[in-house]
Parts: C-alpha cells; structure tokens; sequence
C-alpha cells in the first residue's frame, strides 16, 4: 500500500498576513502551537508518551518552541551544554534530556547521567574515561549506544544534497559498527539499556525507518549475550516534509501507523524528529522593499533572505511563498531574493511577483528546522522578531526583533583604544566632581525599599510589591539594580527550599532594559521567574528573569553560588 503524502500547512486559513504585517511589521517568525501539538500527538502514537519525543535542540533552538513543547511534555535532543540549559531554562526536565553528539565532553556525560538524564555514545575511548570516572554504576540516568547499521537503504527519490544528510550512512563518522558490537561490548563494564539510531535527515523512505527499528529490535540479543539488558529503543529522527507542492513524502500518520507495527512489547520506544516536528510549525512573514527589473525579468527583493534561510542555497530546497492574497504565489519568469550581497542569496526562481510591490507582505511557509538555527548575521542582518499564534487562535509577540545594541554591549569586545601621540590627559577631579551625579553618591543612604508582599504563585514563579522611597522622581537603574539584585536572592533561597541566606550568592551577568522612565509613586511591582538548576564548571546557577507588569522594564539575571 503506498503510504499517505504529507500536506502542506494551511497558514492563510489561520492568520491574515496583511494584518499581521500591519501590526507587528516584518521579519518575524511566526509560530503555530496548534501544528506543533498536531505533529507531537501524531508521535505520541507511536512513542505512548510525548516525554520519549526528544527533539533535536538543534533544528530551532528558539524558546519560543522549546517552551511550547516543555509544556506538552516534550523531551530534548541536546548537543552540548548550551543546548540543555536552553531546555532546562524552557522547563524539560532531566529524566527528558538526552545528550548525543559526536565528540563529548565526559564531565558533561557525567553530569547528565548523575542527573537522571539520557547519554547517547558511540565513541570507544570516550565510554573508557567515562567509565573510569563513575564509581559502582551509581547513577539515575540511562547511557545508550549509537549504532551504525551495515545496510543503508537511504532515500527514494534521487536528490543532488543527500550525501549531506545522510547521517546513517554505512561510511559516515555516526555510530559504532553494528558488525563491531561483540568486540566493543567486551570492554564495556557500564551498563547499556538503550540503542540508537539515526538514518538520516529528509527521509522520503519508510523503508529506512522499517529496516531500522527491526535491526535495533534483533540487537538486542548481541547486547543480551554481552550481558546488557536493552529496554529502550531510539529510532533518531529523519522523517522529511515537503517544502513545497511538488515535493513528496510520507505523512506522519503513515510513519507512525507502519512503524507502531514493528514495536516489540518489551521495549519503550524514543523518536527525535527536526524536521517533523517543528518544520511546518514555523513560517517567516517578510515584505517587499523595492521591486527591480533586469532585462526583463523582475526581482521582488524582501527583508530576509539566506541569512535566515541558509538552507536554501547549501541544499537548494526553496520554500513555499504566500502572497498577500493567501494564495501561494504562481509560476512564472521572474524571481524572489534576499537583501544580501551574495549571488545566491534568491529565495525562488521561476515565479510570477507581478502585482508585488513595495510592502506587500509574504509568507514563507514551512520554515521550522534548520533555518533560525544556522542563521548568520550576513551584511549586519540580525535576527527577526519572534510570534506565537497560540492554541486559542491570539498572536503574542514572545521576543523582540535583534537589536544591533545587542551586539555592542558585548562585555568582552575590546574596544580599539590605540593611542594617539600626546593625547593622554588627566582630568582635574574637581571637573570630575562637577560632572558626577550627586544623587548616585548620597542615594545608598536615601533610596530605601521594604518588601510589602511576596507572592510565590506557581513553582519558580514569585511577584514582589515593594514600596520605595527615593530622592529622584523615577526608579533608577542603581536602585532597581539593588531592589532586583536582592529579589533574585530572595527567591532563589526561597525556591531552594533555604530559611536562612547562609553563604554567598553572586550575580554573574546582568541585562536590564528600562524601555521607560518608572515613575516613582511610592510601589514598585514585579514578578520574577527561575530557571532550574543548571551547572557552569564548579558552580551552580539559577537564571532570573524580572518584569514589571506594564513591561517598561524587564531583564535577566544570572546568580551563582556554591553551595
Ligand atoms: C542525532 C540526531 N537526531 C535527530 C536529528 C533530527 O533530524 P531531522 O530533522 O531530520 O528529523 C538529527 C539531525 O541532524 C540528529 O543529528
């Protein structure tokens, strides 16, 4: 039976481009948590339980998703220490973080394991050090081995890119030889429960999904016989989407119905889709700025282009775009590029842009994986803003546009501080004192604060009134950079379970954006939101995030200690 082709997201029925454009402006990604959970119950199908979905960090390391899918209990593939704590910080817990990459940091294994955490290996000389650091098997988490099958069945149809993807390719860097299994098991005094594999990226093949689950299924014995006892199975990701309509492959209806199929009862099944999780779960809204003619054929240039869309060269897999009047735009003679100044920087050939002009609103559909991911600031173009089209049909923007400020209070860039001959010149102090602010000097003894009510009102999650009293008639960054500071180790102690601040608590880094003047009227209100416990070398941190109500004044703070 031929499996069922996946379709092509529906945006235009779910948003209006032109009133986005007009109310948020371009580019922004936008984010539709209802695809999002379709894709994830399709895969709940198979898995029996979304907390053994990981998806790959990265393929859209964006909070907005990792947020999303924290709280439909999703896990996270992680591949490195940056990746987990986004996924932490996004509220996945431990027993649903899994970290495979191809060179490990052992500490880092370690760590994940003794956590309760899942460590995907396939490095000899790396399972060796880890092993020789973990004493008497003491930890909660599970160590799975990466296996390289001898056969690769690989893709259906033909495509100039695929050696790039294909990841479980026979000759490919990924995965212990399966033929290798009994030597390396030999060594191995660490427990095995899980195996691994992933077949490749922008798989049109049930066939390679078939021909591996069957083959993880009949490993099992190898590993028996070895003396390791296998109950969790993970099939990696691949299963590919279609960019645009002439693009075919399976559904994910039909790759959990034929895959459910070749499910052994003695084992839990894990899957880690990019693509098909959050690839038609995320389109680009950009806009024409100026339409130019070239020998007859015309080029609609708009606000975003292989910057963001890096894919679209390296692999040349163009998206679908939507036109204004939510109908996908037509063939024809003409073109659609990026601003950059690279030659390959077009988003489609061979389409018509008549009717297009400056400001016309686009949609760039299917733009979830491996697009914010890869995206490089090309030309001084920095990062779109970021939307979520919620569950109940409302557009929130969840993070701003990048700012190029962003870049420039960068704290370790050295500034260039050549000097010129004979320039250096010491400043009298009195000039000095005549500049300064006499109200930073006095206010440690006259802007003083008392917290009037903390409210712990979910887990992590604390609102502080606090009335002050202060010399000037605003709220000050020095002074809200005490009341913040000293809020966060409230909270912090508070969330640790501590009665008493017994040893010492730094801030760490600190961003603080005070969009507008805040009055001073005597009470200051914010909440404050925690991370979980993330680690950083010996000492342990907890990001703070602080806003007032009216979000005239928000931030983050890191704080560690060593307790
Ligand atoms: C280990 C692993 N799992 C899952 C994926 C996700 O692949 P896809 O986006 O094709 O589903 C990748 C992608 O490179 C990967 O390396």
């Amino acid at each position: 039976m031929t499996p069922e082709k996946a379709s092509l997201a529906d945006w235009p029925k779910h948003i209006d481009i032109k009133q986005i454009h007009a109310q948020f402006g371009s580019p922004a990604w936008i984010v539709s948590e209802q695809q999002l959970k379709s894709n994830l119950d399709e895969l709940k199908r198979f898995t029996g339980d979304a907390g053994r979905i990981f998806y790959p960090v990265k393929t859209n390391p964006s909070l907005t998703v990792l947020q999303l899918l924290a709280k439909l209990g999703a896990g996270a593939d992680c591949a490195s220490q940056l990746e987990i704590n986004l996924a932490l910080l996004a509220g996945i817990e431990w027993q649903h973080i899994s970290y495979n990459t191809p060179v490990q940091d052992i500490r880092l294994c370690e760590f994940v394991l003794m956590m309760g955490g899942c460590v995907v290996m396939d490095d000899i000389n790396a399972i060796m050090e880890l092993q020789s650091r973990i004493e008497n098997n003491n930890y909660k988490g599970q160590l799975f081995l990466r296996i390289n099958l001898p056969e690769y069945i690989g893709y259906a149809n033909e495509n100039d890119n695929q050696e790039l993807m294909a990841h479980g390719h026979k000759s490919s860097k990924f995965g212990i030889p399966s033929e290798d299994l009994n030597h390396v098991l030999k060594g191995i005094s660490l427990p095995i429960v899980g195996l691994h594999v992933h077949v490749g990226t922008q798989m049109d093949n049930l066939k390679s999904f078939e021909h591996a689950i069957v083959s993880l299924n009949n490993l099992t014995e190898v590993f028996r016989a070895n003396g390791h006892t296998i109950s969790e199975i993970n099939l990696g990701g691949g299963l590919g989407i279609p960019f645009d309509s002439n693009q075919h492959f399976p559904s994910l209806k039909s790759w959990c119905n034929t895959m459910s199929k070749l499910k052994k009862e003695e084992f839990n099944y894990y899957v880690e889709p990019g693509h098909a999780l959050v690839g038609n779960a995320v389109a680009l809204l950009t806009s024409v700025q100026t339409v130019k003619e070239s020998r007859g054929k015309k080029w609609a240039i708009v606000d975003v282009g292989t910057d963001q869309l890096t894919k679209v060269t390296l692999l040349k897999w163009p998206h679908r775009i939507i036109g204004p009047n939510k109908s996908e735009l037509e063939p024809g003679n003409d073109a659609i590029a990026g601003p950059l100044c690279f030659a390959g920087d077009t988003l489609k050939e061979n389409i018509n842009v008549d009717g297009l002009m400056k400001n016309c609103p686009l949609l760039i559909t299917e733009a979830g994986a491996y697009t914010f991911s890869l995206a490089n600031k090309f030309n001084g173009r920095l990062a779109p803003k970021w939307l979520l089209l919620n569950a109940q049909g409302d557009l929130v923007q969840t993070m701003d546009r990048e700012s190029v400020y962003d870049e420039l209070h960068h704290s370790k860039y050295e500034w260039n501080l050549q000097e010129k001959k004979g320039n250096t010149q010491a400043i009298d102090l009195k000039e000095v004192e005549a500049l300064s602010s006499k109200y930073l000097f006095s206010s440690c003894e006259s802007d003083r604060f008392e917290y009037e009510e903390v409210i712990c009102k979910i887990k992590n999650h604390y609102t502080f009134t606090v009335s002050i009293s202060s010399v000037v008639d605003f709220v000050s960054m020095p002074f809200a950079t005490r009341i913040i500071g000293d809020a966060a180790i409230v909270s912090v102690l508070h969330n640790l379970g501590f009665k008493h601040k017994t040893f010492p608590i730094w801030g760490r880094k600190l961003t603080m954006d005070c969009a507008d003047k805040i009055k001073n009227n005597g009470k200051f209100d914010f909440t404050i939101a925690l991370s979980e416990l993330l680690n950083k070398g010996a000492q342990k941190c907890i990001v703070v995030r602080f806003k007032t109500l009216c979000n005239n004044f928000s931030g983050s703070l890191i704080v560690s200690f060593e307790a």
